[in-house]
């Protein structure tokens, strides 16, 4: 009998990956077998972002999404659409736009087009994405600038007249921590009385072998669903690496690119590294199953360790360990630490 992740979790919530672009347009052999084994939910990692899906304004490219779903039908996945509304990856003529009413028309086309397109073929959307600061007030971005906060509420109102049925979710990182959370549940409730349909949270859970404590995800996952919404765990990998203090600056790369302390396992991570990653992950996946109730989904945020973005982020051309899989495509002691909670 094949032991896969997502046979183990079946009764609890769905296991999913994101794909990258290679992934979706050439398809290796192997590592297609890998994610039809272990994994029953997929989101596309770039693709469906604003400057790839709607490159100029009066052009949409479909071709990967197209795609990238048929892929999902043909194997009975869960496919969740990422991303609406959100502040980066944005095509270079939406940055220009220069009123509200520009912007207001803008979101009507962007949302409507691309939710209906796809109606009754995607089964969650992440509508907005990231706009929250780590204090919980709302971050600067050109949608804020133009439309006020009454940006969100229309964002899910939009999404949800082209598709009534489609799950609408809130996505955000770092929003376990108490001042964000705080600001996240601020938000879902201004969306409801604004009239918005939200059905779920989306927890990014971009964390690191220490942060955040198992209490702050505790706590999260009984805060959001207290208030009636679907918690999902959206992008979750577990950085071994340091990051610098402050990596917000365009200068990080130069400052540290090449410094050993930044880059500390070039080759292999040492057994303790992993023994430590599979503990770290082994508790997480023990506190989801406490409440396998309120959570719909975990995605990794790629299927191996090679395709990871945290090999290049904050600081580019490191080598980091963060998922289940290794670069040779195998399960590491995480990935049994996650299936032996079974
Ligand atoms: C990342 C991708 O993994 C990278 O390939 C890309 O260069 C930048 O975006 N939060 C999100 C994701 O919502 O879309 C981001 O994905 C990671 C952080």
């Amino acid at each position: 009998e094949v032991v896969s992740l997502k046979d183990s979790y079946k009764n609890d919530f769905y296991i999913g990956t994101a794909l990258s672009a290679d992934q979706i347009e050439e398809k290796n052999a192997n590592e297609d077998s890998l994610i039809e084994r272990e994994f029953n939910a997929i989101t596309a990692e770039n693709i469906m972002k604003s400057m790839f899906i709607h490159p100029q304004k009066d052009k949409y490219d479909f071709a990967l999404t197209d795609k990238f779903i048929a892929y999902g039908e043909k194997n009975k996945m869960f496919i969740h659409g990422h991303t609406l509304i959100w502040h980066s990856q944005l095509a270079p003529w939406m940055q220009k736009i220069k009123d509200s009413t520009e912007m207001k028309a803008f979101m009507k086309d962007h949302i409507t087009t691309i939710v209906s397109k796809y109606k009754g073929r995607i089964d969650s959307w992440d509508v907005v994405n990231e706009a929250l600061n780590e204090d919980g007030t709302l971050r600067k971005s050109i949608f804020l600038d133009k439309l006020g906060e009454q940006y969100l509420v229309d964002a899910f109102k939009l999404a949800a007249a082209a598709d009534p049925k489609v799950d609408l979710y809130y996505n955000d990182y770092n929003n376990e921590e108490p001042a964000k959370r705080a600001g996240n549940i601020a938000l879902i409730k201004k969306i409801k009385a604004g009239g918005g349909k939200i059905d779920g949270v989306g927890i990014q859970a971009h964390w690191k072998l220490g942060y955040p404590s198992l209490e702050e995800i505790e706590k999260s996952i009984l805060e959001y669903s207290a208030l009636g919404v679907k918690v999902a765990f959206t992008e979750l990998d577990i950085s071994v690496l340091p990051n610098p203090k402050d990596f917000s600056g365009a200068d990080v790369n130069q400052k540290f690119e090449g410094d050993p302390k930044m880059n500390p396992y070039p080759k292999t991570l040492p057994d303790s590294v992993q023994v430590k990653l599979a503990e770290r992950y082994a508790s997480i996946f023990k506190l989801f199953l406490k409440y396998k109730d309120k959570i719909s989904r975990v995605t990794f945020w790629g299927v191996h360790d090679g395709q990871s973005w945290l090999n290049d982020w904050p600081i580019k051309g490191r080598t980091n360990y963060p998922l289940l899989f290794d670069r040779d495509l195998k399960p590491k002691k995480a990935y049994n630490s996650v299936i032996q909670l079974k």
